[in-house]
């Protein structure tokens, strides 16, 4: 792993500050519970399965918690920031799982058989690091949590059309609420690096933007199927990251559509 400019004197620092930021508005406005805050009660049993199936898909996704972590944690370690940010993300992104898995299980969708096959399946295709760069990774997340957030809105949305389900509806809010803040982390700390070495960011967010697609589900035995039914449900698919992710993401980093066009890699920047 080739480790950023971590020596760099501003860079920790800053990188604290952006943590304990984090860490207070979450303290203060974002605390949730599974069993009080979301109206158990109002299942709808009735959903249609193709969402139940999207749903899955997506705990899916937050049960590989385990890979994200056993990869995350090393390449953080030389930061106190970074590893203490994945020590909260790590709590917020379980409870994620548990919510889903609870509202699979509660609706009747699924039973607990079920579920232990998905987890066998997890297990059995771990994931792995799509790229070996400490700011590519910081890039490659702060593009998976916005992509996140807004994959459960407009799930969110698809439930509203068919019928409603008050239970889910209130989990993927505050999941998406959760994302959110995860992504504005991230995108802070890009914003970082932008600032140390523009050059040698830019190059490695070219790797991670131009050619983005949604982790962990691909691996799944059945991950085409999977990535299928969330694209026929226009959930979430190239148009939507490039309309919903891409473009506004370069806008607020300040960066210019024509700086992520591929380039020889200068020779003046030092490497991240
Ligand atoms: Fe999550
Ligand atoms: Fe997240």
């Amino acid at each position: 792993m080739e480790h950023a400019r971590s020596d760099d004197p501003l860079l920790e620092p800053a990188m604290w500050k952006l943590f304990r930021n984090f860490f207070n508005l979450a303290e203060k406005r974002r605390r949730w519970s599974i069993e009080d805050d979301i109206p158990w009660e109002q299942c709808n049993k009735n959903l249609s399965p193709a969402v139940a199936d999207v749903v899955e898909s997506f705990c899916a996704v937050e049960l590989y918690l385990p890979d994200y972590l056993l990869h995350a944690i090393p390449w953080s370690r030389p930061s106190r920031a970074r590893t203490w940010f994945y020590a909260n993300w790590g709590y917020e992104e379980s409870k994620h799982s548990m919510a889903l898995n609870d509202w699979l299980l509660r609706s009747g969708h699924r039973n607990e058989e079920r579920m232990a096959d998905l987890d066998n399946d997890i297990y059995a295709h771990p994931w792995n690091m799509p790229h070996d760069n400490v700011v590519a990774m910081l890039g490659y997340t702060m593009v998976q949590e916005r992509a996140t957030a807004l994959n459960y809105r407009n799930l969110r949305r698809r439930i509203q059309e068919a019928g409603g389900d008050p239970a889910l509806e209130k989990l993927l809010m505050l999941l998406a609420v959760d994302e959110q803040m995860h992504h504005s982390f991230f995108m802070g700390a890009v914003r970082l690096y932008l600032e140390l070495d523009r050059d040698s960011t830019l190059e490695q967010l070219r790797r991670v933007m131009n050619h983005f697609s949604m982790p962990a589900i691909h691996a799944l035995a059945d991950g085409k199927q999977r990535m299928t039914r969330i694209k026929e449900l226009k959930i979430f698919d190239d148009e939507a990251y490039f309309k919903d992710v891409y473009v506004p993401l370069l806008q607020e980093l300040g960066i210019e559509r024509s700086e992520m066009r591929t380039r020889l890699p200068s020779k003046k920047s030092a490497p991240l």
